[in-house]
Protein backbone atom coordinates (compact mmCIF):
# COMPACT_ATOMS: atom_id res chain seq x y z
CA UNK A 1 0.00 0.00 0.00
CA UNK A 2 1.23 3.68 -0.68
CA UNK A 3 2.69 6.08 1.81
CA UNK A 4 -1.20 8.27 0.94
CA UNK A 5 -3.55 5.11 1.34
CA UNK A 6 -1.59 4.76 4.67
CA UNK A 7 -2.08 7.85 6.01
CA UNK A 8 -5.46 8.02 4.70
CA UNK A 9 -6.34 4.82 6.26
CA UNK A 10 -5.70 6.02 9.64
CA UNK A 11 -7.67 7.59 12.35
CA UNK A 12 -5.85 8.74 15.57
CA UNK A 13 -7.53 10.41 18.47
CA UNK A 14 -8.05 10.64 22.24
CA UNK A 15 -11.26 10.23 24.61
CA UNK A 16 -11.58 12.32 27.45
CA UNK A 17 -13.70 12.81 30.28
CA UNK A 18 -13.91 13.90 33.86
CA UNK A 19 -13.57 10.04 35.82
CA UNK A 20 -16.82 8.03 36.10
CA UNK A 21 -18.66 9.71 32.54
CA UNK A 22 -18.17 6.09 30.89
CA UNK A 23 -14.73 6.55 28.88
CA UNK A 24 -13.62 3.15 29.76
CA UNK A 25 -16.72 1.46 29.03
CA UNK A 26 -16.85 3.50 25.80
CA UNK A 27 -13.53 2.24 24.97
CA UNK A 28 -14.15 -1.33 25.27
CA UNK A 29 -17.35 -1.00 23.30
CA UNK A 30 -15.50 0.79 20.27
CA UNK A 31 -13.18 -2.15 20.91
CA UNK A 32 -15.47 -4.79 20.33
CA UNK A 33 -16.82 -3.40 17.38
CA UNK A 34 -13.23 -3.14 15.59
CA UNK A 35 -13.17 -7.24 17.19
CA UNK A 36 -10.17 -6.20 19.37
CA UNK A 37 -11.68 -7.48 22.30
CA UNK A 38 -14.21 -10.79 22.20
CA UNK A 39 -16.58 -10.49 25.35
CA UNK A 40 -20.01 -11.32 24.32
CA UNK A 41 -22.33 -8.26 24.45
CA UNK A 42 -22.19 -6.12 27.96
CA UNK A 43 -20.86 -8.27 30.28
CA UNK A 44 -19.59 -7.54 33.55
CA UNK A 45 -17.58 -4.09 31.87
CA UNK A 46 -15.76 -4.43 35.57
CA UNK A 47 -13.77 -7.55 34.40
CA UNK A 48 -13.01 -5.96 30.97
CA UNK A 49 -11.65 -3.21 32.32
CA UNK A 50 -9.58 -4.62 34.92
CA UNK A 51 -7.99 -7.14 32.32
CA UNK A 52 -8.21 -6.25 28.97
CA UNK A 53 -7.46 -1.98 28.85
CA UNK A 54 -5.30 0.54 29.96
CA UNK A 55 -4.41 -0.87 33.27
CA UNK A 56 -0.70 -1.69 33.22
CA UNK A 57 0.23 -0.60 36.52
CA UNK A 58 -0.16 -2.17 40.10
CA UNK A 59 -0.54 1.15 41.23
CA UNK A 60 -3.40 1.70 39.23
CA UNK A 61 -5.14 -1.61 39.76
CA UNK A 62 -4.93 -0.79 43.29
CA UNK A 63 -6.20 3.24 43.06
CA UNK A 64 -8.86 1.46 40.45
CA UNK A 65 -8.08 4.93 38.80
CA UNK A 66 -6.34 4.84 35.02
CA UNK A 67 -3.35 6.46 36.21
CA UNK A 68 -1.34 6.11 32.90
CA UNK A 69 -2.51 6.88 29.58
CA UNK A 70 -2.30 4.01 26.76
CA UNK A 71 -2.71 3.09 22.83
CA UNK A 72 -5.57 0.79 21.52
CA UNK A 73 -5.53 0.09 17.68
CA UNK A 74 -7.70 -1.78 15.69
CA UNK A 75 -8.77 -2.16 12.70
CA UNK A 76 -12.75 -1.14 11.38
CA UNK A 77 -13.96 -0.44 8.03
CA UNK A 78 -10.61 -0.67 6.24
CA UNK A 79 -9.56 1.89 8.71
CA UNK A 80 -7.21 1.46 11.30
CA UNK A 81 -8.89 3.14 14.27
CA UNK A 82 -6.57 4.44 17.31
CA UNK A 83 -7.73 5.36 20.38
CA UNK A 84 -5.57 7.16 22.59
CA UNK A 85 -6.85 6.69 26.12
CA UNK A 86 -6.19 9.06 28.87
CA UNK A 87 -6.05 9.07 32.90
CA UNK A 88 -9.65 11.17 33.79
CA UNK A 89 -8.34 11.83 37.37
CA UNK A 90 -7.09 15.46 37.60
CA UNK A 91 -3.79 14.68 39.56
CA UNK A 92 -3.14 13.37 35.87
CA UNK A 93 -4.13 16.23 33.81
CA UNK A 94 -0.58 17.09 32.37
CA UNK A 95 -0.18 13.26 31.21
CA UNK A 96 -3.67 13.75 29.34
CA UNK A 97 -2.81 17.03 27.48
CA UNK A 98 0.74 15.53 26.40
CA UNK A 99 -1.44 12.65 24.82
CA UNK A 100 -3.83 15.06 23.24
CA UNK A 101 -0.87 16.75 21.50
CA UNK A 102 -0.12 13.35 19.82
CA UNK A 103 -3.93 13.03 18.59
CA UNK A 104 -5.89 14.35 15.79
CA UNK A 105 -8.93 14.57 17.16
CA UNK A 106 -11.12 14.11 20.11
CA UNK A 107 -14.73 12.25 21.88
CA UNK A 108 -15.21 13.80 25.05
CA UNK A 109 -18.01 12.06 27.43
CA UNK A 110 -20.46 13.55 29.23
CA UNK A 111 -22.60 12.09 31.56
CA UNK A 112 -25.82 12.85 31.15
CA UNK A 113 -27.09 13.31 34.45
CA UNK A 114 -23.90 15.60 35.47
CA UNK A 115 -23.30 17.35 32.54
CA UNK A 116 -20.00 18.96 31.92
CA UNK A 117 -17.51 18.59 35.18
CA UNK A 118 -14.50 20.17 35.49
CA UNK A 119 -12.04 18.10 34.54
CA UNK A 120 -13.83 18.18 30.53
CA UNK A 121 -13.63 22.25 30.78
CA UNK A 122 -9.87 22.04 31.34
CA UNK A 123 -9.28 19.20 28.52
CA UNK A 124 -11.14 21.13 26.35
CA UNK A 125 -9.53 24.46 26.83
CA UNK A 126 -6.97 22.88 25.56
CA UNK A 127 -8.47 21.33 22.70
CA UNK A 128 -9.89 24.18 21.86
CA UNK A 129 -6.66 26.37 21.75
CA UNK A 130 -5.42 23.50 19.33
CA UNK A 131 -8.44 23.81 17.27
CA UNK A 132 -8.77 20.08 17.31
CA UNK A 133 -11.98 18.84 16.49
CA UNK A 134 -13.89 17.46 18.86
CA UNK A 135 -17.25 15.15 18.79
CA UNK A 136 -19.28 14.92 22.48
CA UNK A 137 -20.94 11.84 23.38
CA UNK A 138 -23.69 12.17 26.00
CA UNK A 139 -23.65 8.98 27.70
CA UNK A 140 -25.74 7.15 30.54
CA UNK A 141 -29.33 7.74 28.65
CA UNK A 142 -30.74 4.95 30.20
CA UNK A 143 -30.10 7.13 33.33
CA UNK A 144 -32.63 10.08 34.60
CA UNK A 145 -30.47 12.95 33.75
CA UNK A 146 -30.40 16.91 32.35
CA UNK A 147 -32.61 17.95 29.64
CA UNK A 148 -31.18 17.58 26.44
CA UNK A 149 -31.76 21.18 25.57
CA UNK A 150 -30.25 21.93 29.24
CA UNK A 151 -27.47 20.29 28.27
CA UNK A 152 -26.59 21.47 24.91
CA UNK A 153 -26.79 24.96 26.53
CA UNK A 154 -24.25 23.47 29.66
CA UNK A 155 -22.11 22.27 26.78
CA UNK A 156 -21.72 25.73 24.79
CA UNK A 157 -21.28 27.45 27.63
CA UNK A 158 -19.13 25.94 29.74
CA UNK A 159 -17.34 24.04 27.05
CA UNK A 160 -17.08 27.04 24.65
CA UNK A 161 -18.00 24.95 21.71
CA UNK A 162 -21.01 25.21 19.34
CA UNK A 163 -22.70 21.85 18.49
CA UNK A 164 -24.72 20.40 16.37
CA UNK A 165 -26.78 17.35 17.36
CA UNK A 166 -26.40 14.74 14.99
CA UNK A 167 -28.96 12.06 17.19
CA UNK A 168 -31.44 13.40 19.49
CA UNK A 169 -32.86 11.23 22.64
CA UNK A 170 -36.39 9.92 23.14
CA UNK A 171 -36.98 10.11 26.54
CA UNK A 172 -34.46 9.21 28.82
CA UNK A 173 -33.91 6.66 32.20
CA UNK A 174 -36.39 4.28 32.75
CA UNK A 175 -38.56 5.76 29.54
CA UNK A 176 -36.12 5.88 27.58
CA UNK A 177 -37.00 4.60 23.78
CA UNK A 178 -33.79 5.09 21.87
CA UNK A 179 -32.49 8.09 19.70
CA UNK A 180 -33.47 10.27 16.51
CA UNK A 181 -30.58 9.78 13.78
CA UNK A 182 -31.36 13.71 12.80
CA UNK A 183 -29.62 13.66 9.11
CA UNK A 184 -30.47 10.08 8.42
CA UNK A 185 -33.97 10.71 9.44
CA UNK A 186 -34.70 6.95 11.09
CA UNK A 187 -35.24 5.58 15.15
CA UNK A 188 -33.35 3.36 16.52
CA UNK A 189 -35.01 1.38 19.23
CA UNK A 190 -33.10 1.15 22.88
CA UNK A 191 -33.40 -2.23 24.59
CA UNK A 192 -31.13 -2.82 27.57
CA UNK A 193 -27.89 -4.62 27.47
CA UNK A 194 -26.87 -4.10 24.13
CA UNK A 195 -29.47 -6.18 22.40
CA UNK A 196 -30.35 -4.27 19.45
CA UNK A 197 -30.34 -5.36 15.63
CA UNK A 198 -30.72 -3.92 12.84
CA UNK A 199 -34.03 -4.44 12.20
CA UNK A 200 -34.60 -2.01 15.39
CA UNK A 201 -33.77 0.74 13.18
CA UNK A 202 -36.72 1.74 11.28
CA UNK A 203 -37.10 4.40 8.63
CA UNK A 204 -39.07 7.43 9.86
CA UNK A 205 -38.88 10.18 6.86
CA UNK A 206 -42.29 11.66 7.96
CA UNK A 207 -41.86 12.45 12.25
CA UNK A 208 -45.84 13.10 11.67
CA UNK A 209 -46.23 9.17 10.39
CA UNK A 210 -48.53 7.35 13.14
CA UNK A 211 -45.89 4.69 12.95
CA UNK A 212 -43.95 6.82 15.30
CA UNK A 213 -46.89 6.29 18.00
CA UNK A 214 -47.23 2.91 17.84
CA UNK A 215 -43.34 2.48 18.75
CA UNK A 216 -42.92 4.85 21.43
CA UNK A 217 -46.25 5.97 22.72
CA UNK A 218 -47.92 8.89 21.79
CA UNK A 219 -46.61 11.54 24.48
CA UNK A 220 -42.91 10.26 23.89
CA UNK A 221 -43.37 10.87 20.26
CA UNK A 222 -45.11 14.13 20.44
CA UNK A 223 -42.16 15.37 22.36
CA UNK A 224 -39.56 14.18 19.25
CA UNK A 225 -41.68 15.87 17.13
CA UNK A 226 -41.64 19.09 19.06
CA UNK A 227 -37.63 18.94 19.76
CA UNK A 228 -36.51 17.64 16.16
CA UNK A 229 -38.46 20.66 15.52
CA UNK A 230 -36.88 23.00 17.74
CA UNK A 231 -33.66 21.24 16.67
CA UNK A 232 -33.87 22.21 13.46
CA UNK A 233 -34.44 25.80 14.10
CA UNK A 234 -31.82 26.29 16.32
CA UNK A 235 -29.47 24.40 15.21
CA UNK A 236 -27.75 24.54 11.23
CA UNK A 237 -26.83 21.36 9.25
CA UNK A 238 -23.53 19.80 9.72
CA UNK A 239 -20.63 21.03 7.64
CA UNK A 240 -17.71 19.03 8.06
CA UNK A 241 -15.09 21.54 6.92
CA UNK A 242 -16.51 23.09 10.32
CA UNK A 243 -16.41 20.74 12.66
CA UNK A 244 -12.28 19.79 10.63
CA UNK A 245 -12.08 23.61 11.26
CA UNK A 246 -12.68 23.24 15.29
CA UNK A 247 -15.69 25.18 14.84
CA UNK A 248 -18.53 22.75 15.71
CA UNK A 249 -18.74 20.02 17.92
CA UNK A 250 -21.19 17.43 16.45
CA UNK A 251 -23.13 15.52 19.36
CA UNK A 252 -24.22 11.94 20.34
CA UNK A 253 -26.48 10.64 22.61
CA UNK A 254 -26.72 7.11 23.66
CA UNK A 255 -25.33 4.28 26.68
CA UNK A 256 -22.28 3.07 26.67
CA UNK A 257 -22.55 0.69 28.94
CA UNK A 258 -25.67 -0.88 26.67
CA UNK A 259 -23.77 -0.88 23.59
CA UNK A 260 -26.22 1.62 22.84
CA UNK A 261 -25.40 4.67 19.98
CA UNK A 262 -21.72 3.51 20.14
CA UNK A 263 -21.68 1.89 16.46
CA UNK A 264 -23.75 5.27 15.11
CA UNK A 265 -20.74 7.06 16.95
CA UNK A 266 -18.46 4.64 15.65
CA UNK A 267 -19.49 5.21 11.93
CA UNK A 268 -20.17 8.89 11.54
CA UNK A 269 -16.46 8.96 13.04
CA UNK A 270 -14.94 7.29 10.43
CA UNK A 271 -16.63 9.18 7.69
CA UNK A 272 -16.12 12.75 9.15
CA UNK A 273 -12.89 12.52 11.56
CA UNK A 274 -9.45 13.70 10.50
CA UNK A 275 -6.64 11.71 9.18
CA UNK A 276 -3.47 12.26 10.70
CA UNK A 277 -2.65 16.03 10.72
CA UNK A 278 0.42 17.95 10.05
CA UNK A 279 2.41 18.61 13.18
CA UNK A 280 4.30 22.28 14.29
CA UNK A 281 8.21 22.03 14.66
CA UNK A 282 10.07 25.27 15.74
CA UNK A 283 11.74 25.10 12.09
CA UNK A 284 8.55 24.33 10.18
CA UNK A 285 5.37 22.30 9.50
CA UNK A 286 5.81 18.58 9.38
CA UNK A 287 3.35 17.19 6.85
CA UNK A 288 2.43 13.61 6.87
CA UNK A 289 3.31 12.79 3.45
CA UNK A 290 6.60 13.73 3.14
CA UNK A 291 8.94 11.22 2.42
CA UNK A 292 11.02 11.18 5.11
CA UNK A 293 10.13 9.74 8.78
CA UNK A 294 9.48 12.31 11.83
CA UNK A 295 8.48 11.31 14.88
CA UNK A 296 7.94 12.61 18.67
CA UNK A 297 7.86 11.14 21.90
CA UNK A 298 4.65 11.95 23.60
CA UNK A 299 4.87 9.20 26.96
CA UNK A 300 6.98 7.04 28.15
CA UNK A 301 5.95 4.32 30.14
CA UNK A 302 8.10 2.59 32.89
CA UNK A 303 7.28 -1.26 34.08
CA UNK A 304 4.97 -2.25 31.55
CA UNK A 305 6.31 -6.18 32.07
CA UNK A 306 7.18 -6.32 35.66
CA UNK A 307 9.81 -9.25 35.18
CA UNK A 308 12.21 -6.61 33.34
CA UNK A 309 12.94 -3.27 34.25
CA UNK A 310 11.94 -1.66 30.57
CA UNK A 311 10.53 1.52 30.04
CA UNK A 312 8.70 2.50 26.41
CA UNK A 313 8.55 5.23 24.79
CA UNK A 314 5.38 6.08 23.07
CA UNK A 315 6.39 7.79 19.33
CA UNK A 316 3.86 9.44 17.27
CA UNK A 317 4.34 8.62 13.53
CA UNK A 318 4.36 12.47 11.99
CA UNK A 319 5.54 12.40 8.48
CA UNK A 320 7.24 9.39 6.30
CA UNK A 321 7.73 5.60 6.63
CA UNK A 322 9.27 4.29 10.06
CA UNK A 323 11.05 1.43 9.89
CA UNK A 324 12.60 -1.31 11.75
CA UNK A 325 16.37 -1.73 12.22
CA UNK A 326 16.92 1.46 10.07
CA UNK A 327 19.16 4.24 11.96
CA UNK A 328 17.55 7.58 13.05
CA UNK A 329 18.63 11.14 14.12
CA UNK A 330 17.42 11.25 18.30
CA UNK A 331 17.48 15.08 17.91
CA UNK A 332 18.27 16.10 21.42
CA UNK A 333 21.11 14.06 22.02
CA UNK A 334 22.65 14.36 18.31
CA UNK A 335 22.80 10.33 18.66
CA UNK A 336 21.84 7.93 15.59
CA UNK A 337 19.86 5.31 17.29
CA UNK A 338 17.93 2.00 15.77
CA UNK A 339 15.22 -0.34 17.04
CA UNK A 340 15.36 -3.74 16.62
CA UNK A 341 11.79 -4.33 18.10
CA UNK A 342 9.20 -1.17 17.99
CA UNK A 343 5.99 -2.61 19.06
CA UNK A 344 2.28 -1.39 17.51
CA UNK A 345 -0.55 -1.85 20.26
CA UNK A 346 -3.80 -3.46 18.71
CA UNK A 347 -5.94 -3.45 21.91
CA UNK A 348 -4.27 -5.51 24.91
CA UNK A 349 -1.70 -7.13 22.73
CA UNK A 350 1.83 -5.73 21.71
CA UNK A 351 3.28 -6.87 18.25
CA UNK A 352 6.56 -6.36 16.97
CA UNK A 353 6.06 -4.24 13.21
CA UNK A 354 8.37 -3.79 10.38
CA UNK A 355 6.81 -0.28 9.46
CA UNK A 356 4.79 2.44 10.82
CA UNK A 357 3.31 5.43 9.34
CA UNK A 358 1.65 8.66 9.96
CA UNK A 359 -0.80 8.74 12.99
CA UNK A 360 0.74 5.51 14.00
CA UNK A 361 1.76 5.08 17.51
CA UNK A 362 4.80 2.99 17.96
CA UNK A 363 6.35 1.97 21.20
CA UNK A 364 10.36 1.41 21.84
CA UNK A 365 12.49 0.20 24.14
CA UNK A 366 14.10 2.64 26.09
CA UNK A 367 17.33 2.34 28.35
CA UNK A 368 17.03 5.89 29.46
CA UNK A 369 17.70 7.84 26.12
CA UNK A 370 14.29 9.65 25.78
CA UNK A 371 12.52 12.48 27.16
CA UNK A 372 9.28 13.71 26.33
CA UNK A 373 8.99 15.09 23.45
CA UNK A 374 12.06 14.27 21.48
CA UNK A 375 12.29 14.14 18.02
CA UNK A 376 13.33 11.72 15.80
CA UNK A 377 14.50 12.11 12.43
CA UNK A 378 16.12 10.78 9.61
CA UNK A 379 18.86 13.95 9.53
CA UNK A 380 16.54 17.39 10.15
CA UNK A 381 17.06 18.65 13.98
CA UNK A 382 13.85 19.38 14.07
CA UNK A 383 11.97 20.29 17.60
CA UNK A 384 8.59 19.31 17.55
CA UNK A 385 5.75 22.23 19.71
CA UNK A 386 3.37 21.85 22.02
CA UNK A 387 4.62 18.99 24.44
CA UNK A 388 5.52 21.57 27.45
CA UNK A 389 5.84 20.97 30.93
CA UNK A 390 3.50 23.05 32.95
CA UNK A 391 4.37 25.28 36.40
CA UNK A 392 3.39 22.87 38.97
CA UNK A 393 1.49 23.84 41.93
CA UNK A 394 2.29 21.16 44.93
CA UNK A 395 5.98 20.74 46.32
CA UNK A 396 7.80 18.74 48.56
CA UNK A 397 11.93 18.51 49.41
CA UNK A 398 12.76 14.58 48.24
CA UNK A 399 14.91 13.31 50.30
CA UNK A 400 16.47 9.76 50.74
CA UNK A 401 15.60 7.13 53.64
CA UNK A 402 18.20 4.81 52.68
CA UNK A 403 21.95 5.63 52.23
CA UNK A 404 23.13 2.39 50.81
CA UNK A 405 20.92 3.09 48.15
CA UNK A 406 21.16 6.81 46.71
CA UNK A 407 22.77 6.18 43.60
CA UNK A 408 19.26 4.10 42.83
CA UNK A 409 17.50 7.01 44.22
CA UNK A 410 19.67 9.51 42.17
CA UNK A 411 18.56 7.52 39.17
CA UNK A 412 15.15 6.81 39.58
CA UNK A 413 14.14 10.64 40.41
CA UNK A 414 16.30 11.16 36.90
CA UNK A 415 14.47 8.58 34.86
CA UNK A 416 10.79 9.09 36.24
CA UNK A 417 11.37 13.36 35.79
CA UNK A 418 12.47 11.81 32.11
CA UNK A 419 9.10 10.05 31.43
CA UNK A 420 7.15 13.98 32.88
CA UNK A 421 5.90 12.38 36.31
CA UNK A 422 6.40 15.55 38.31
CA UNK A 423 9.48 18.19 37.72
CA UNK A 424 12.81 18.30 39.85
CA UNK A 425 14.35 21.87 41.07
CA UNK A 426 17.48 22.05 43.08
CA UNK A 427 17.13 24.80 45.37
CA UNK A 428 20.35 27.27 45.17
CA UNK A 429 19.94 28.30 48.93
CA UNK A 430 20.35 24.84 50.15
CA UNK A 431 21.18 22.34 47.19
CA UNK A 432 18.25 20.39 48.33
CA UNK A 433 15.90 18.48 45.89
CA UNK A 434 12.64 19.60 45.02
CA UNK A 435 9.87 17.41 43.61
CA UNK A 436 6.94 19.54 41.94
CA UNK A 437 3.87 17.75 40.81
CA UNK A 438 0.05 19.13 39.24
CA UNK A 439 -1.41 17.31 42.28
CA UNK A 440 -0.89 15.45 44.94
CA UNK A 441 -1.10 11.81 43.66
CA UNK A 442 2.00 12.36 41.84
CA UNK A 443 3.95 12.07 45.41
CA UNK A 444 2.57 8.99 46.22
CA UNK A 445 3.13 7.03 42.62
CA UNK A 446 6.76 8.76 42.37
CA UNK A 447 7.55 6.91 46.49
CA UNK A 448 5.62 3.69 45.16
CA UNK A 449 7.72 3.71 41.73
CA UNK A 450 10.88 4.39 43.38
CA UNK A 451 10.32 1.66 46.21
CA UNK A 452 9.33 -1.15 43.46
CA UNK A 453 11.48 -0.24 40.30
CA UNK A 454 14.18 1.40 41.73
CA UNK A 455 14.85 -0.13 45.32
CA UNK A 456 15.18 2.61 46.82
CA UNK A 457 13.31 4.67 49.27
CA UNK A 458 12.52 8.04 50.09
CA UNK A 459 10.50 10.55 52.55
CA UNK A 460 9.25 13.88 51.63
CA UNK A 461 9.16 17.43 53.95
CA UNK A 462 6.12 19.70 52.92
CA UNK A 463 6.88 22.94 51.36
CA UNK A 464 4.66 25.95 50.96
CA UNK A 465 5.02 27.45 47.62
CA UNK A 466 2.60 28.82 45.73
CA UNK A 467 3.85 28.19 41.90
CA UNK A 468 6.84 27.67 40.36
CA UNK A 469 8.29 30.39 37.20
CA UNK A 470 10.59 30.07 34.37
CA UNK A 471 12.78 33.03 34.42
CA UNK A 472 14.18 34.89 31.53
CA UNK A 473 15.93 37.65 30.67
CA UNK A 474 17.56 39.12 27.39
CA UNK A 475 19.21 41.32 29.38
CA UNK A 476 22.20 39.54 31.15
CA UNK A 477 23.18 41.86 34.39
CA UNK A 478 19.50 42.38 35.05
CA UNK A 479 18.81 38.81 34.84
CA UNK A 480 21.96 38.36 37.39
CA UNK A 481 20.39 40.91 39.63
CA UNK A 482 17.20 39.36 39.70
CA UNK A 483 18.47 36.08 41.12
CA UNK A 484 20.49 37.69 43.71
CA UNK A 485 17.72 39.83 45.09
CA UNK A 486 15.33 36.52 44.98
CA UNK A 487 18.56 34.08 45.94
CA UNK A 488 16.45 32.85 48.55
CA UNK A 489 13.42 31.45 46.22
CA UNK A 490 15.40 30.27 43.15
CA UNK A 491 16.51 27.31 41.89
CA UNK A 492 17.68 25.31 38.82
CA UNK A 493 15.55 23.21 36.62
CA UNK A 494 16.70 19.44 35.35
CA UNK A 495 18.23 21.63 32.47
CA UNK A 496 20.11 24.01 34.41
CA UNK A 497 16.98 26.87 33.62
CA UNK A 498 16.85 29.74 36.59
CA UNK A 499 13.00 29.09 38.26
CA UNK A 500 11.46 31.11 40.58
CA UNK A 501 9.31 30.02 43.71
CA UNK A 502 7.65 31.80 44.66
CA UNK A 503 5.59 32.11 47.91
CA UNK A 504 2.08 33.36 47.29
CA UNK A 505 0.86 35.24 44.52
CA UNK A 506 1.49 38.49 46.21
CA UNK A 507 4.85 38.14 46.20
CA UNK A 508 5.06 36.54 42.85
CA UNK A 509 3.33 40.15 41.61
CA UNK A 510 5.23 41.91 43.41
CA UNK A 511 8.23 40.27 41.73
CA UNK A 512 6.76 40.88 38.37
CA UNK A 513 6.42 44.34 39.30
CA UNK A 514 9.63 44.64 40.70
CA UNK A 515 11.33 43.75 37.04
CA UNK A 516 9.34 44.38 34.57
CA UNK A 517 12.40 43.43 32.00
CA UNK A 518 12.23 40.12 33.42
CA UNK A 519 9.70 37.25 31.33
CA UNK A 520 7.78 35.03 33.89
CA UNK A 521 6.76 31.75 32.05
CA UNK A 522 4.37 29.05 33.32
CA UNK A 523 5.05 26.48 30.56
CA UNK A 524 8.39 25.13 29.76
CA UNK A 525 7.94 25.80 26.38
CA UNK A 526 9.39 29.81 25.91
P1 LIG B 1 -14.45 6.39 33.26
O1 LIG B 1 -13.53 5.50 32.48
O2 LIG B 1 -14.86 7.61 32.51
O3 LIG B 1 -13.97 6.69 34.63
O4 LIG B 1 -15.84 5.61 33.47
P2 LIG B 1 -16.18 4.06 33.37
O5 LIG B 1 -16.29 3.63 31.96
O6 LIG B 1 -15.31 3.30 34.28
O7 LIG B 1 -17.68 4.11 33.92
C1 LIG B 1 -17.98 4.59 35.22
C2 LIG B 1 -19.22 3.91 35.73
O8 LIG B 1 -20.33 4.25 34.90
C3 LIG B 1 -19.14 2.40 35.71
O9 LIG B 1 -19.89 1.94 36.81
C4 LIG B 1 -19.84 2.04 34.42
O10 LIG B 1 -20.38 0.75 34.45
C5 LIG B 1 -20.95 3.08 34.40
N1 LIG B 1 -21.47 3.34 33.06
C6 LIG B 1 -20.80 3.51 31.90
N2 LIG B 1 -21.64 3.73 30.88
C7 LIG B 1 -22.88 3.71 31.39
C8 LIG B 1 -24.19 3.86 30.84
O11 LIG B 1 -24.39 4.05 29.66
N3 LIG B 1 -25.23 3.78 31.71
C9 LIG B 1 -25.06 3.54 33.05
N4 LIG B 1 -26.14 3.47 33.79
N5 LIG B 1 -23.85 3.39 33.59
C10 LIG B 1 -22.78 3.46 32.78
P3 LIG B 1 -19.20 1.45 38.12
O12 LIG B 1 -20.29 1.07 39.05
O13 LIG B 1 -18.21 2.45 38.60
O14 LIG B 1 -18.37 0.24 37.70
P4 LIG B 1 -18.85 -1.17 37.16
O15 LIG B 1 -18.71 -2.04 38.33
O16 LIG B 1 -20.27 -1.05 36.69
O17 LIG B 1 -17.91 -1.44 36.07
Amino acid sequence: MSLAKEIERRKTFAIVSHPDAGKTTLTEKLLLFGGAIQVAGAVKSNKIKKSATSDFMDIERQRGISVASSVMGFEYADRKIIILDTPGHKDFAEDTFRTLTAADSVIVVIDVAKGVESQTEKLVEVCRMRKTPIIVFVNKLDRVGKDAFELMDEVEQKLGLTVQPMTWPIGMGQDFKGVYNIEEKNIRLFSAHGKQTEEDTIEITDLADAQLDDLVGKNAADELREEVETVDGVYPKFDQQEYLDGDISPVFFGSAINNFGVKELLDRFVQIAPGPLPRETEERIVKPNEEKFSGFVFKIHANMDPKHRDRIAFVRICSGTFERNTNYLHVRNEKKMKFSSPTAFMASKKSVIDAAYPGDVVGLHDTGNFKIGDGLTMGEKLHFKGIPSFSPEQFRYIDNANPLKSKQLAKGIDQLMDEGVAQLFIRQLNNRKIIGTVGALQFDVIQYRLEHEYGASCTYEPLNLHKAAWISCEEEDVLREFEKRYARLMAKDKEGRPVLLAESSFALQQAQDNFEKVSFHFTSEF
